[in-house]
């Protein structure tokens, strides 16, 4: 009993944790197979790694790059998808033996397709691995027949299939950002299958101006006509710190054809800038993990175009976190047409030197520039500024999910209002539906699209059909964007604040927005059931009063059995509760389970109706009612097990899936206790056979609003029971109870301590610590603090990551390291800047 209850208390002192973190929940949660959410599949024993996906302009044919083959499947149908045909690509048993030979492991030197693009309306452009040795061909998209002898395909595909890479084809020209060689150490974003005066064109390898990056995706923006590319690399210009990854955009001219005589053949318009993922005083998510265009509104200039963008950070504090940032095209222009950084060539290190401008770099048209100018440009391609998040602040941040791929889409509500929902995969496999909301992020629910952790995925949404693919080794899994006949009832479909769903009065049905613009009942900002569904609740509140109770679901049992009503979550967010007419659950009677249900004894007081009443978002609704009755005869001792009925639409969430371990606990002490009161044979209950009596109440459920008056309060489920009346232990209980009083305070003093320092890194520092910070500083510290300067007076060494400790205490979150006599210290702030103690520390 004690470990049980200190269990319990560090439970509760876990959920105390839960302010400070950003909880961001998904209200509801369909997990694999759920009926809720109808999946469909595509795999087959002889494809695999369906990684790469391509769909169709009508969103009717999804192409699949897989391993050693390419697919074309048929989407178009309601309930499966039909693999249409199939391209057969594989290297040959010589290729596979030096791939071998090379040293690479077998089972990575299959041909596996990372390029896949429409070329023109005819064929497809697609690049493999091939053994370690990359190769193009063109596909014609309608037989899916190989047209051409196969190309080179260094420097448009990985080598390595683990590599990520990116590729776009514009106007029949691929632009490609990859390694370009077979240890993968030559980065490249270049250009290929240019005709005529245009010439395919890379970036010039001397200068670095790819430092070990990863690629992610690129975009292209037809107004500017410009390609922009997303990557992650390591920020030499922080060459204080070792390896610091920075994530990048960067950009390129369509109409660049390289210079004359200097960038002959290479980008005389590739420009870069840091993208930042950062909230003030936090430590950065620095590493970009995908990035999805959201293009602007009807009618808004294209400057509008927006980019939203998955972060983590580096370091170990923050992992398994994730973070996203959008960033306005507008402030990446503002951004790339300002200052440059200057690289030093003899130290190799990077300044910012107001110079004399003798060509504006990024700018396109500068192929018939003068030597000079594209001389300018080749050297100064660091944009001084970084690109700073829309509202300067992160979009979202989640503590408790690792999300890898993102794809964005903007939504018309029935109020006509647009909003912005994000289709986040994380890395155990779920899709997150999320809204944007003034008041933060809302995930709508999530969606089990995949068992095992992927090594490779990709994400398609397809906005035409209302659907989103996801590509892993096991398959193509394809999701509705919406299922808006799950909500079964007005507050529902409220709750859920799903721009795609809508109530319909008419039809009494949740309806796909889109549908049907007018008269829709929906409130996707507060989520208000009592507006959006007035007429409804009216008339179920005048239906059923409060003091004319239904005769509710018919539950027999015997005296001393144990009951145990259910009354499963609709939501994630909602808090059960249950009530008796006329009566009080005493806690000395009643327990309450962790999953929402109530356990008693059946004794002529327990005897009667019971309610479970719902509450989420300001909203009451009743979920269920009981009519527990003493059994007519005492011959039919089976106790009725009902349990769920896998169709029910009562939604599952997880919580109700999968009980916590405690339930079980906290019933099966029942026995010994029940034994105490009534001083009778002990009853043969367990925790295996307690009778699970409970119904549904399906579609036809009962609802009518009340005020929330003056509810029980809920017993935490494994408080212990107090029930003991007979001979009581009242000694023991006393000795037991100190030292376990001694016990849980010294827990509760480490675990308020742990708080205290995880609430501090995570809220934003109070105000006005920077200020006091920089009051301590010595006038050198300012200094080097103003210039964002690096002020060497000991020996100019870098610090390394491996020798720092992050600290996130008071004002901005830092780094440390100790070198000889010297303390050196990482501001995160913004700039991010360093200074350094010697002699004392
Ligand atoms: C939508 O939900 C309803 C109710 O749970 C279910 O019967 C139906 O199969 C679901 N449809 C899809 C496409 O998932
Ligand atoms: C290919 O799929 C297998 C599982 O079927 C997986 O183990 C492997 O990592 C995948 N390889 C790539 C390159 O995706
Ligand atoms: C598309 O490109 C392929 C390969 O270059 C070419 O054979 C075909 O004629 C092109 N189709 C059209 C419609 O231009
Ligand atoms: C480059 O400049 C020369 C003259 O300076 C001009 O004749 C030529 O048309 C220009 N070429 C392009 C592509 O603008």
């Amino acid at each position: 009993m004690e470990n049980h209850s200190l269990l319990s208390l560090t439970v509760a002192l876990l959920g105390f944790l839960s302010p400070c973190l950003t909880r961001l929940n998904p209200r509801v949660s369909f997990p694999m197979g759920s009926p809720g959410r109808h999946l469909t599949r595509f795999s087959s024993h002889d494809v695999s790694n369906t990684t790469t996906l391509l769909l169709s302009e009508d969103g009717d044919m999804l192409y699949v790059g897989a391993r050693d083959a390419v697919l074309a499947l048929d989407v178009s149908h309601k309930d499966v998808i039909i693999l249409r045909s199939k391209l057969d690509w594989s290297p040959s048993e010589k290729d596979l033996e030096q791939c071998s030979m090379k040293g690479k492991k077998m089972a990575d030197c299959p041909n596996f397709i990372r390029v896949l693009q429409f070329l023109n309306t005819t064929h497809i452009y697609a690049c493999g691995t091939f053994a370690f040795s990359p190769r193009c061909t063109y596909v014609n998209s309608e037989t899916l027949t190989m047209s051409l002898k196969p190309d080179e395909g260094r420097g448009r595909c990985p080598y390595d299939p683990f590599q990520r890479n990116s590729a776009i084809i514009v106007d029949g020209e691929l632009y490609t950002g990859t390694v370009a060689d077979y240890r993968g150490n030559r980065p490249v974003i270049s250009r290929h299958l240019s005709e005529g005066r245009r010439v395919d064109l890379k970036l010039d390898d001397t200068l670095g101006w790819l430092e070990d990056p990863t690629f992610i995706s690129s975009s292209f923006i037809p107004d500017e006509e410009k390609i922009y590319f997303f990557f992650s690399e390591v920020g030499r210009e922080y060459d204080f710190i070792d390896k610091f990854i920075v994530s990048r955009v960067s950009q390129i001219c369509m109409s660049d054809v390289g210079g004359q005589r200097t960038l002959q053949r290479r980008w005389t318009t590739f420009a870069k800038a840091q993208l930042l993922c950062q909230a003030d005083n936090e430590l950065p998510y620095n590493v970009i993990q995908d990035i999805d265009t959201l293009p602007p509104a009807e009618g808004a200039p294209a400057d509008d175009t927006l980019f939203y963008g998955i972060f983590t950070s580096q370091w170990s504090i923050n992992s398994g976190q994730s973070a996203v940032c959008s960033f306005r095209l507008t402030d990446i222009k503002s951004v790339f047409s300002g200052n440059y950084k200057v690289l030093n060539r003899d130290t190799l290190q990077w300044s910012t030197r107001v110079q004399e401008k003798v060509a504006n770099p990024g700018e396109c048209g500068l192929h018939n520039a003068s030597d000079n100018a594209l001389r300018f440009v080749k050297e100064n391609f660091l944009a001084d500024d970084s690109v700073r998040p829309v509202g300067r602040s992160l979009t979202m941040v989640s503590a408790e999910h690792n999300y890898s791929h993102l794809t964005v889409q903007r939504v018309q509500a029935a109020n006509n209002r647009e909003y912005t929902v994000l289709f986040l995969l994380t890395e155990s496999g779920y899709l997150h539906k999320a809204v944007l909301l003034q008041g933060g992020t809302h995930i709508i629910e999530e969606v089990q699209v995949f068992e095992q952790p992927q090594p490779i995925k990709s994400l398609k949404l397809s906005i035409t059909k209302g659907m989103i693919y996801v590509g892993t080794s096991e398959g193509v899994v394809r999701v509705p964007t919406a299922n808006c006949s799950f909500y079964w009832t007005c507050p529902q479909c409220v709750l859920a604040r799903d721009p795609f769903c809508g109530w319909d009065p008419f039809s009494r049905a949740c309806v796909e927005a889109s549908n049907n613009q007018t008269s829709l009942g929906q409130d996707i900002d507060r989520g208000n059931v009592e507006e959006a569904c007035n007429s409804v609740s009216l008339t179920h509140s005048s239906r059923f009063g409060p003091n004319k109770l239904p005769a509710g679901e018919l539950v027999s049992v015997s005296l001393n059995e144990v009951v145990r009503l259910q009354c499963p979550a609709v939501s994630r967010l909602s808090q059960q509760l249950w009530e008796r007419p006329n009566s009080r659950l005493s806690s000395d009677l009643y327990l309450h389970l962790k999953d929402g249900s109530l356990s008693f004894v059946a004794t002529p007081t327990t005897l009667g109706h019971y309610l479970c009443l719902s509450t989420e978002n300001g909203y009451q609704q009743t979920m269920a009612i009981y009519h527990v009755k003493q059994k007519s005869s005492p011959m039919a001792q089976t106790p009725t097990s009902y349990t769920w009925p896998q169709t029910h639409p009562i939604p599952t969430t997880q919580a109700v899936a999968r009980p916590g371990p405690g339930l079980y606990t906290s019933v099966g002490t029942w026995p010994k206790r029940i034994e105490t009161i009534q001083g009778e044979t002990e009853p043969t209950v367990s925790s295996r056979d307690t009778p699970v009596t409970t119904r549904q109440l399906g579609r036809n459920l009962t609802l009518w609003t009340e005020e929330s008056g003056q509810k029980e309060a809920e017993v935490q489920d494994g408080e212990p029971l107090v029930l003991a009346r007979g001979p009581c232990y009242l000694k023991e209980l006393v000795v037991v109870s100190v030292l376990l009083l001694l016990c849980l305070s010294l827990q509760i003093t480490m675990l308020m301590y742990v708080i205290r320092q995880r609430c501090r890194s995570r809220t934003a520092p109070q105000a006005g610590t920077p200020t006091r910070d920089s009051d301590r500083r010595t006038p050198v510290e300012q200094e080097a603090l103003r210039g964002n300067q690096f002020l060497s007076k000991c020996n100019g060494q870098a610090l390394h990551s491996g020798q720092m400790r992050p600290e996130v205490k008071r004002g901005h979150p830092k780094y440390q390291s100790h070198h000889g006599d010297c303390q050196w210290v990482v501001l995160f702030a913004q700039p991010m800047t360093r200074y350094k103690h010697c002699g004392l520390i």
